[in-house]
């Protein structure tokens, strides 16, 4: 299996993602680490504990990093995520207690004492742990395997008409742990806004019949509501678990080598993610976007997934 880190502000879809990565026998969950995003730093770090309880993870250090952005003001989500950050079902007590290390200090502590090149770091937020981790210790850009993040898009935004959310609160940390080095994969609304979850999806995930996928079946019912009342989707995109199935099969989440750089002082564009297309990328280049999602065998993984998760 690929060992990742996860680091993620929970968040509807981030659930999914922790859900997937902890069920899918394919990835082996080092930590889950989080950052202030869809609700504050206190909100979502609650809200991944809560999921580890749903989910049955005992064994797996989770820890708080940033309560906000390097440089700008915070901003949250409560628009698309209540004002839990996990508005629908009811959220049990957590059982397990948070590591008492800073994420970024897990995050680089993790990487440091694993084999160089096994440990793949999977964000589905704002990347500024991700930032601070690779200047605080700058040796984790080279000993990661690589860096698969949910975020951005080619020809789309969503926060605004080109930038997205998780790039445009943080567009700083974007720009440095896009030019660090590392290879990034970025999973961006090109390919995320495939990843409905339509009604035959809804029901696949119904019918597995535990508390787990009724648990997901309660999420997705408020956050498919939001996503009509604000975006006007028929069906959600579930974009975080995104991230983690290219991790898993990278033919279901296809991605293509392209120069992307982060826009951090346009007016109209802040939080860009600037893909080159107009010649093949260089061979040096270090960054991808995924653009083509395969949508039966990506619910298929979620589904799976579940099923294995059985009701712990
Ligand atoms: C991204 O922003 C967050 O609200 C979601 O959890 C996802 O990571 C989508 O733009
Ligand atoms: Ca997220």
């Amino acid at each position: 299996p690929t060992k990742i880190i996860l680091d993620c502000d929970p968040g509807h879809d981030d659930a999914v993602a922790i859900l997937l990565a902890h069920g899918n026998p394919e990835i082996e969950l080092l930590a889950v680490t989080t950052v202030a995003g869809n609700q504050t730093l206190p909100k979502v770090t609650r809200n991944a504990l809560v999921v580890a309880r749903v989910a049955g993870i005992a064994d797996v250090p989770f820890a708080a990093g940033a309560e906000r952005p390097l440089i700008r003001e915070p901003a949250t989500a409560p628009n698309i995520h209540g004002e839990s950050g996990l508005d629908g079902p009811a959220l049990p007590e957590p059982t397990i207690e948070l590591d008492t290390r800073h994420a970024v200090d897990l995050i680089i502590e993790t990487i440091m004492t694993h084999e160089h090149g096994t440990v793949t770091l999977v964000a589905t937020a704002c990347l500024t742990n991700l930032a601070l981790a690779a200047r605080k210790e700058p040796r984790i850009v080279d000993r990661v395997q690589r860096v698969v993040l949910m975020g951005g898009g080619v020809h789309v935004g969503n926060r605004t008409p080109v930038a997205e959310f998780n790039i445009l609160v943080d567009p700083e940390a974007a720009h440095i742990v896009f030019s660090a080095g590392w290879p990034v994969v970025m999973v961006g609304l090109d390919l995320t806004h495939q990843a409905l979850a339509t009604p035959e999806v809804r029901h696949a995930i119904a019918a597995v019949g535990t508390g787990p996928a009724r648990f997901v079946g309660a999420l997705l019912d408020f956050y498919g509501q939001r996503y009509r009342d604000t975006q006007g989707f028929g069906a959600p995109p579930v974009h975080d678990p995104c991230a983690v199935a290219h991790v898993i099969d990278p033919t279901i989440v296809r991605a293509v080598p392209v120069p992307i750089s982060i826009e951090t002082t346009g007016t109209l564009t802040l939080g860009m993610t600037v893909a080159d297309f107009r010649a093949p990328a260089p061979d040096d280049c270090r960054t991808s976007a995924a653009l083509e999602l395969d949508h039966e065998r990506f619910w298929g993984l979620v589904v799976d997934a579940l099923e294995r998760i059985g009701d712990p």
